[in-house]
């Protein structure tokens, strides 16, 4: 299996780590020092891949991954713009051009960065016009202070568009083992050579807790969440999983996903267990 991926000029690790819960969703309320203990643990495992958005912590999120790998040290970190969160249970999105600027703008001041190698618009504002938010991304590679251009939660049509007039090189969707309604998009993006990173890789948790998982995991040696992250892998060589978790016992096992191997047998067993598509 292809342990590695080329992101435009970058090349990656295809496992990669989901910063969203090392921070507080809204309030900074997490274990500081432990999330910045657990950053670093990521960077040591081999992770180069780090995805954050500007929404997370309103910003914390940000702020804590510079704490703690600020300059990065070859670690491409991908951050997100284009929703705000006007209350903790709200994600509402934004795109108008100059929102879009100015918070890629205050990006750049929390990651302490001059260029963000990877900036996705965290999801298209349908009260905008999307080629409009789509020349403000452009605008920003233009300026030079974005190195590469991903989009999150699209159709295989609202990205072929975006690809008219900008060079698209990760798709961040919410795909996992029983959530599979991007199915076209992840084989569009196969067929293309685009990343496809999916967002929620082990349904939040869920698969980590299933005793069906559990009981083939058994059969390899693994576990239940390592399994869901190694079909992942197994499925494209373009997805790359970006579990989540607060704790670095998870980390570890979950990074040493990408040592698990499944046999064709195995694989048509996890594939059985998805959802009708
Ligand atoms: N683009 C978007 O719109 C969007 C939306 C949502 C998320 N995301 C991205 O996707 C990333 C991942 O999403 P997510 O964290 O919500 O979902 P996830 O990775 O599918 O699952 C994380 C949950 O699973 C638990 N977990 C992780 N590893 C485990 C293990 N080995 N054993 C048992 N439990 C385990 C974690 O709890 P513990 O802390 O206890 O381990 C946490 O509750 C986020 O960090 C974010 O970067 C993007």
């Amino acid at each position: 299996m292809q342990t590695r991926l080329k992101l435009g000029e970058l090349d990656i690790h295809r496992l990669g780590f989901g910063a969203m819960r090392a921070s507080g969703y809204y309030r900074p309320e997490a274990d500081r020092t432990n999330a910045i203990r657990l950053l670093r643990r990521t960077v040591e495992l081999g992770v180069d891949f780090i995805d954050t958005a500007d929404s997370y912590g309103l910003g914390a999120n940000e702020d804590l991954l510079a704490e703690a790998l600020h300059p990065y040290g070859g670690v491409l970190i991908a951050t997100k713009v284009g929703r705000t969160r006007p209350s903790p249970t709200d994600w509402t999105p934004c795109g108008r051009p100059e929102y879009l600027k100015q918070a890629a703008e205050l990006s750049l001041r929390r990651l302490k960065v001059e260029r963000i190698d990877l900036l996705q618009l965290h999801r298209i504002d349908p009260t905008v016009p999307y080629a409009d938010q789509l020349g403000a991304l452009a605008e920003l590679v233009a300026e030079g202070k974005v190195r590469h251009l991903g989009l999150s939660e699209v159709t295989v049509d609202q990205l072929r568009e975006a690809r008219e007039t900008l060079d698209i090189v990760s798709v961040q969707n919410r795909y996992n083992l029983t959530d599979r309604d991007h199915e076209d998009v992840l084989d569009y993006c196969t067929a293309e050579g685009i990343a496809f990173i999916p967002y929620v890789p082990i349904a939040k948790g869920e698969h980590a807790g299933s005793q069906l998982l559990a009981s083939i995991a058994n059969e390899l040696g693994a576990t239940a969440a390592q399994l869901s992250l190694a079909w992942l892998l197994h499925r494209s060589p373009v997805i790359v999983p970006i579990p989540g978790t607060r704790s670095i016992q998870h980390l570890e096992e979950n990074v040493a996903a990408a040592d698990v191997t499944l046999s064709v047998e195995h694989y048509a067993r996890l594939e059985a267990l998805s959802p009708t598509r």
